[in-house]
């Protein structure tokens, strides 16, 4: 148990300057994102200036947000779906010639080592299944679909029966190499942290649009894993979040 603070520790930083990294070694940058499987089905997103959503006043926002475990069965606009997806992940800018990105989420030395995927059941004009952001082109690939998706993704979460019934699902892998090229064993801390801003943000975007959601973090790893067909090394899941519109309560 004790080892496991250490984790929480900046002692790394005070070896940084001989840390050997992907980045001192002057080997290429990690891309900035996973690209899509060829032939993949794209689905363009409402770019922020043209989305109107979102429009309440801050602090109304924080003062109401809270985590949400019960969802009505109605289903989320693509503009809905556009604004969420641009809160957590959304970009900005490209920096240093497209180097690296400035998002709406911060993240140590700008590595945002996340994939975005969704596991969407209840988007209008959106075929249920596994999708993925891309933050530079703001579009959905499609990844592929099951009828499963929604018991299986609850079973993946220990049994929490709400996360299936969520209008959708966020579920946030990291692919740590993208901050240990420059960071190495100080990255793994800064991810940790970073992801936390993600789903911050999750949470004030669904106050802003009659939504909700609950953070997930008590997950089985191998099984979310599998489920998202990733391998469990070089890219796993790190946090997961369903969304659905708030119930009516009049
Ligand atoms: C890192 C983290 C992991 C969490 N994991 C779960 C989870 O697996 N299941 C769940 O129902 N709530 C989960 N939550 C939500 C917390 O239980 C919730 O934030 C806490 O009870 C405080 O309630 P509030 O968010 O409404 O203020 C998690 C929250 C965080 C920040």
């Amino acid at each position: 148990m004790k080892e496991n603070r250490q984790f929480l520790k900046a002692d790394e930083w005070l070896n940084f300057a001989d840390m050997d990294t992907g980045q001192k070694r002057k080997e290429p940058m990690p891309p900035l994102q996973k690209p899509c499987p060829a032939d993949a089905r794209l689905i363009d997103l409402v770019a922020f200036n043209d989305n109107p959503l979102g429009d309440i006043p801050l602090r109304d926002a924080i003062n109401a947000r809270k985590s949400r475990r019960k969802y009505s069965d109605a289903t989320l606009s693509l503009a809905e779906l556009s604004f969420l997806l641009w809160s957590t992940q959304g970009l900005q800018a490209l920096l240093a010639g497209g180097k690296a990105t400035r998002r709406t989420v911060p993240s140590g030395g700008a590595r945002h080592a996340f994939e975005s995927y969704l596991l969407i059941n209840r988007v209008e004009g959106i075929e249920p299944g596994l999708y993925r952001y891309q933050p530079l082109e703001h579009q959905l690939c499609f990844l592929r679909g099951d009828p499963e998706f929604p018991e299986r993704i609850s079973e993946a979460c220990l049994g929490q029966t709400f996360v299936g019934k969520g209008a959708l699902v966020f579920i946030w892998s990291t692919i740590p190499e993208r901050a240990e090229w420059r960071y190495g064993v100080v990255a793994h801390k800064m991810i940790a942290m970073d992801v936390g801003h993600v789903c911050q943000n999750l949470y004030l975007a669904c106050e802003a649009i009659g939504a909700g959601t609950c953070a997930i973090g008590a997950y089985d790893q191998a099984k979310i894993d599998a489920l998202l067909q990733m391998d469990g090394e070089d890219e796993y899941v790190i946090y997961a979040a369903p969304v659905g519109k708030l119930p009516d309560v009049s």
